[in-house]
């Protein structure tokens, strides 16, 4: 099928490699021409495991352009996977999807084009989309018509495995008014429901993967599902990390615990993990934007609330712990293993390590960092916040007072402990996602302290 992808961020990119990989005829617009340049030559802006190879295998069906005319007309389906960011409000800025239905209005032709809602949009958007692409095609000054069906197809991929998810997904989710829209988008996702596609090498279909779940429902349900999804998986990291407090205090092992309550086949073992808490680009910006959209119907979301406010919490946590354990924070060093919101990708939003880094440079303290992958999108994006980055997490060790693991790579589980306990002032380590042996810790000479 002819596609078209507006926006090549996490989301579109991803979605047009997976589909041009399935066979698809994939157009990937995007009005950043510089990105659609570097794509055009092989080079992937974002750090995403096996994208490139991906979208190497899947190069004869793929083009980028900057050029509505050339990406809209013909598509049988098309994309909009811009940006929503947040606004202070917590309400998202719909600006560049606005701007994406106008435009989409101007290009389509005559024949039925399905235009699917990617991008996390506040619910009612499918309506308000529609509404827009109609105004757009009225307004069409050669008088030529548009007909077209808006579908909602909520992304709920994980960045850092995000074509592990797009492939093989626990479910897909598409809502939409009309009968039509969702035959087209069926026939669009068949090779992966049905799983006929054969597998990259790099990416093998696990075992226990076999067809996929569609949930095909009307445009509303579709966008709550989206919501209430991300909301309860960052409600269930609130949970685990409010019963730590408690395990802390009781003098109990919260990872025994959210083992023992995780085999629950009820409640499930992942998203359990107890520590600094949530980052990135979703949960916090869903839930407010779920808060958001419940206010404008007078409703009030307590647990939706209480999670934000746990997350927030476990920030504060961390200063406490240095606080109790270095007494005073001025002067002081602390070292941060880990600036990426979570490991496997180089991605900065809302990451905890800058609130982390914020408030103890906010208290006199001098932040030291590494990242294997972010340090360079650190300095471009943060670089005045006055953080000195390593390129060797030995070099953050050295003179420091403490360090805290925020982010659990893989490759800090292996480090030389001793030799950078003895690098230390004050040979102190927070593990602020119990991702490190503490028997090792403790024999590498190194205080070994958690957030639970
Ligand atoms: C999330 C959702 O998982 C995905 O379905 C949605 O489409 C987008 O938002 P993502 O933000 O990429 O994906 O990462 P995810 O793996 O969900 O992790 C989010 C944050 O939660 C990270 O900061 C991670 O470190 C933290 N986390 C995750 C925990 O603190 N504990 C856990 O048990 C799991």
């Amino acid at each position: 099928m002819r596609v078209a992808i507006i926006g090549t961020g996490y989301v579109g990119l991803t979605t047009g490699v997976c589909l041009a990989y399935m066979g698809h005829s994939v157009s990937c617009l995007d009005t950043d021409a510089s990105k659609i340049q570097s794509l055009c030559s092989g080079q992937v802006p974002i750090y995403e495991p096996y994208l490139e190879e991906l979208l190497e295998a899947a190069r004869p069906n793929l083009r980028f352009t900057s050029s509505y005319s050339e990406a809209i007309p013909g598509a049988e389906v098309v994309f909009i996977a811009v940006g929503t960011p947040p606004t202070p409000s917590g309400a998202p800025n719909l600006e560049y999807l606005s701007q994406a239905a106008r435009m989409i209005g101007e290009h389509i032709n005559s024949e039925f084009t399905v235009v699917v809602n990617k991008s996390t949009v506040p619910i009612g958007s499918g309506n308000w989309v529609g509404s827009l692409l109609r105004e757009s095609v009225e307004q069409r000054r050669d008088g030529s018509g548009g007909d077209f069906a808006v579908a909602s197809n909520p992304e709920f991929l994980r960045e850092g495995a995000a074509l592990h998810d797009s492939l093989y997904p626990d479910r897909i989710v598409i809502g939409a008014d009309e009968p039509r829209a969702l035959e087209v988008l069926y026939s669009l996702y068949r090779p992966i429901l049905d799983q006929t596609f054969q597998a990259p090498t790099f990416l093998p279909r696990p075992e226990t993967v076999s067809a996929i779940p569609l949930v095909s429902t009307d445009l509303a349900s579709a966008e709550l599902i989206k919501y209430a999804a991300n909301a309860f998986l960052a409600l269930k990291i609130s949970f685990i990390n409010e019963i730590g407090l408690v395990s802390e205090r009781v003098g109990a092992n919260i990872t025994e615990v959210a083992r023992g309550i995780g085999l629950d086949s009820r409640i499930g073992s992942r998203f359990l993990n107890a520590g600094i808490g949530w980052g990135g680009s979703c949960f916090g910006k869903d839930t407010a934007a779920l808060i958001a959209t419940a206010s404008e119907y007078g409703l009030h979301l307590p647990i939706v609330e209480a999670a934000k406010t746990v997350n927030s919490r476990q920030r504060d946590r961390v200063v406490e712990k240095l606080l109790a354990e270095l007494k005073i924070l001025k002067g002081r060093t602390v070292g941060l293993l880990g600036l990426a919101f979570k490991p496997n990708t180089d991605d900065l939003r809302e990451a905890p390590a800058i609130e982390i880094a914020q408030k103890l440079i906010d208290r006199g303290v001098r932040v030291k960092a590494h990242d294997p992958i972010a340090i360079q999108r650190f300095e471009r994006e943060h670089g005045d916040m006055g953080v000195t980055l390593c390129d060797e997490p030995h070099t953050v060790a050295e003179g420091c007072d403490a360090l805290v693991l925020v982010t659990e790579w893989p490759e800090y589980r292996d480090l030389d402990w001793e030799v950078l306990a003895k690098k230390m002032r004050h040979p102190f380590l927070l593990d602020g996602r119990h991702a490190l042996d503490r028997e090792k810790l403790l024999r590498a000479g190194m205080q070994y302290v958690t957030i639970s």
